[in-house]
Formats: structure tokens, sequence, C-alpha cells
């Protein structure tokens, strides 16, 4: 009979979900696993062959046919055929034709919605909010035929369903937000306005996408951005993102392109000064297309010769498109010992880097007397750091200190997470990861985790991120938005350069 397996840290999950998220002890194992089921099909990409798992491994779990999708029994209760097609088509295949590959792929799925499960949702959240923004999440907002004029008259509206009195003095439309300018017409409605920005957003039937206000420079006019229809949004890109790294200014190290703020003005920065980063967000929030507007910055500007990347990427699903690139020293690491190796190996190669630098006379990598050593700048991404931490205590000290000394020697890190609390985060990492970027997340005090402040959880989702870079103001940045092609034309240029 044809089973689907799962491992322990499946059935792990599985008893964690029952338990402490939809809280029904008595809930079969199987109706997890279809919940996994339809999260993973909400991924574009197809689950890892890594997820086969056989009968004769040790541990786990086992599902036959009957118990997950009704296999045999009669009538409706027998969802195989709906299974079956909706596989069908997610992998285009005839999969009513090939039982076994069928049944391969349905466990590949629901492994791979387990381990999604496993690290995008924390306990302390509500599980039926969880699934509902997972798997509901990105179905858009309604208000859709508003134009700009009648969006006027309904702030002018609102802003006095609030008991403010004021007037709209003039409108600039970024890729998602129009910005108002808002003249008030009494001083003393200021600080009311900046506490009725919730009921604002709520007047205007915005859901839980925010209203965001800034003072300007002019006399009593403040800032308003409020998102239009989704229809509406102009999304940025990748050639934006080229076109702004060829002219980067000179005296960014490490020039890396993130997308447009609210006017639409280009948004760049220097990852050398961060040093080190922080990306949190929730799933779908944008968090792999951002760290894909990293690398892609980097690889267009430098050959190996000037920077080496170390992927990290537990899911093994995100970084696969760069493993050939001759930056990429170590391949794209998946496996958590071979990260910690690789991550102590680079323990040693900054120490020698310092012993090098301080040969020369050089404070850091930025001292002109370093130059002649030409030292390749290294970038570290991680694509889930909650991921890697569950699965070994190992990986937090060597990050820690690379975190606290690597950037003299040219080390820096990127840290992305979509479970951002105090556990993924702790203290000493945080102190040491100055700079930060929050995406999407589901509660304001998961943006203070990331950011010291809310607000992430009134964003857009989909690369709409606020920044919060070392010693700079918060800014709002919507992300370049970059696609399989976008990622393998540069790749192909990358490697072109090389040659
Ligand atoms: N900058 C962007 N502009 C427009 N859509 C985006 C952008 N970033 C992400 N998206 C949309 O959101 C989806 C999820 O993005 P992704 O980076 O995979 O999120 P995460 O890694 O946080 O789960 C993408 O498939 C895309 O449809
Ligand atoms: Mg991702």
């Amino acid at each position: 009979m044809a089973k689907v397996y799962t491992d322990n840290q499946d059935e792990l999950t599985i008893t964690n979900v029952i338990k402490n998220g939809i809280k029904q002890p008595g809930l079969p194992k199987w109706a997890v696993l279809r919940i996994a089921l339809a999260r993973s099909l909400r991924i574009e990409t197809h689950p890892d062959e890594g997820l086969d798992r056989r009968e004769s491994a040790v541990g786990g779990g086992e599902y036959s046919l009957e118990q997950l999708t009704g296999d045999g029994k009669p009538g409706d209760e027998d969802m195989t055929p709906p299974f079956c097609a909706l596989l069908s088509q997610f992998h285009d295949l005839d999969l009513f034709s090939d039982h076994e590959l069928f049944v391969k792929l349905l466990q590949r799925h629901v492994r791979r919605g387990l381990r999604e499960i496993r690290s995008g949702w924390m306990e302390t959240h509500d599980f039926h909010d969880y699934l509902l923004h997972e798997l509901f999440g990105d179905l858009g907002a309604s208000n859709t035929n508003d134009t700009d004029l009648n969006l006027r008259d309904k702030l002018i509206r609102a802003l006095s369903e609030i008991g403010i009195s004021a007037d709209v003095t003039d409108a600039v439309d970024g890729p998602r937000l129009t910005r108002y300018l808002v003249k008030l017409r009494d001083a003393n409605d200021y600080n009311p306005l900046l506490r009725g920005l919730d009921k604002l957003s709520f007047v205007l039937g915005l859901g839980e996408m925010g209203v965001f206000a800034s003072p300007t420079k002019e006399p009593m006019i403040v800032a308003l951005d409020i998102p239009r229809a989704s229809l509406l949004w102009r999304s940025v890109p990748a050639s934006k993102l080229i076109e702004w790294v060829s002219n980067a200014p000179e005296i960014f190290k490490l020039p890396i392109y993130l997308g447009q703020d609210v006017t639409g003005e280009a948004f760049g920065f220097d990852l050398a000064a961060a040093p080190h980063l922080l990306v949190g967000g929730t799933t779908g929030s944008g968090k792999s297309i951002c760290l894909h507007a990293i690398i892609i910055s980097l690889i267009s500007k430098f050959t190996s010769n000037g920077l080496k990347l170390i992927l990290i990427d537990p899911k093994r699903v995100e970084m696969a498109p760069y493993v050939n690139l001759p930056h990429v020293t170590d391949g794209v690491l998946t496996d958590v010992v071979d990260t910690i190796g690789v991550l102590n190996r680079l323990l040693d190669e900054m120490q020698q880097r310092e012993t090098a630098l301080a040969n020369v006379g050089a404070r850091d990598i930025d001292d002109p007397r370093a130059y002649r050593l030409s030292i390749p700048r290294i970038v570290v991404i991680v694509e889930e750091l909650a991921d890697l931490l569950m699965q070994s205590g190992g990986v937090e000290d060597p990050l820690i200190r690379l975190a606290q000394k690597a950037r003299a020697a040219g080390i820096h890190l990127v840290l992305a997470t979509q479970r951002p609390d105090a556990n993924t985060f702790s203290g000493l990492l945080r102190s040491n990861v100055p700079s930060r970027i929050a995406l999407t997340v589901q509660k304001g005090s998961e943006s203070k985790i990331i950011i010291d402040e809310s607000g992430a959880e009134k964003l857009l989702g989909r690369g709409d991120m606020l920044i919060k870079l070392l010693g700079k103001n918060t800014i709002r940045v919507h992300g370049v938005l970059l696609n399989s092609d976008d990622i393998a034309n540069s790749v192909q240029l990358a490697q072109r350069k090389i040659k």
C-alpha cells in the first residue's frame, strides 16, 4: 500500500499544531497533513526531492492514502481524484496515470508544508490567524475603482469624520501609495490626527493597511501616505536596480538597490556601512525577493575577485540559481553541520585578515594601506535564520562572533527570518546587527523586535518595507520585483563578466 512518510521533526510539528495551534487533542494527525498540503500549494516552486522519505528510515510517521485522501472510501469521502487533479495541474503532469509519482509528490508537498508551518508559525500566535494569512493573505484589497479625485474628496470627508478640518494641497503618486499634502486649519488638530490614523484607515476602508503620517517643512502641512487599490500599484522593475547600481555613489563600498521610496525616488544603501543587516517579515512579505535584490546588486557590480558570497538556505529553494557563480565559493549551504563548518572557517579567515591588515599598518579593509592586499569582501546571506537556529544551537555562537568583529575584515552578514521573536533574534545578535529591514509582520510587537518601533504590521505585503539603517531615520520603501528571468539574466551577465 502506498504511504506518505514523515520524519521526527514533522511529527513534532503535527503534534504541536494539534495541541497548541488548533487545540483539539482528538484531531487526527492526517488533518494537519492536509493543511500542510494546502500550505505547500501556495508556494510557486516545486518541492524539493530531498523531501522523499523512505519506509526504511527510522523514526517519523507513516500515513496511508486512506487516511490522507480518503482513498477507497465511498462517494464524496474519497478526495483522491481532486487531490490528484490539483497536483497534476501544479506539476503539469498526468498523475492519474502514475500513481507512484502522485504519492511521491504528495509526500513532498505535505513535508514542505509542515516545514513552512514549523518555521513560519509561532506558538504564541493564533494558528487560525496564521492560516488565514498564509492561505488567503494576498488576495488583495477590494476598493478598486477609486480615481484620484474621489480619493481626495474621500480623504477630506474621512478627516472630518475624525474631527479634523483640512484641505488637500497636493498629491504625489509613488509606486503604491499616494502622498497627500494636507493643510490643517488648526494646529491643535495635529496630535489628534496622529492618534486618529487607525480610525482614518478604518473610515477609508483600508482594512489592515495603515495610513502613515509625517510632518513636512511647510507650515501646517502634514504628509499622509495612503495606499491605493492594489490594482493601481506599479511594481519596481529590475532595470531600475541595474541602472542605480551602475551609477551608485562612489563612496558606497557595497552598493545595494532596494526599490523606491514612497514618492518613487530610488533607494539604495551601502551594505559595508550597515555593516550587518537583519531582514524580517512574515511568509509572502517579500524577504526572499529582497535577498535577491541584495545578491543581484552585488554580482552586477563585482567580479569574484572583489566579492565572495556565502549562501545559506536551509529550505533549499531560493539560492539555487546562484550555485554556479564563481563568487559562491561553497555552493549553497543547506545543511546545518556544513554551515557551522563554513562559519568557523570564516572566523579563522577573519583572524588571518586581522593579522594581514595589522602587518601593513591598516586599521581595517577600508584603510588605503589595505588596498594592496586586495582582500575581497565577503557577504554571508542566511535565507532563514530561525530554521537554522532551530536545527542546531551551534550556529548562533559563530554568527555572534562574526557580527561583533567581522566588519573591519570586510565580512558582512545579512540574516533573514520569518520569525522575528526574541529567541531567533537574541540579545547579543540583536545588538551587533544594527541595520534592519522590516517587511510586513503580523503584530506590532514583531515590528518592534526588528526596527524598535511598530508600523510594519500595517504595511501592504509584497515587498513593502520599513528600513532602519545604522544611524539613519526609518524610511519606507517598495521593493524591486525580481522574477526568475531577471535573476537568471543577472547570473548570466555576471558569469560573462568574469570570462
Ligand atoms: N517587491 C515586490 N513587488 C511586488 N511583489 C512582490 C515583491 N516582493 C514580493 N512580492 C510578491 O510576494 C510574493 C512572496 O515574496 P517572497 O519574496 O517569496 O516572500 P517571502 O520570502 O517573505 O515568503 C512573491 O511571489 C511576489 O508575488
Ligand atoms: Mg522566502
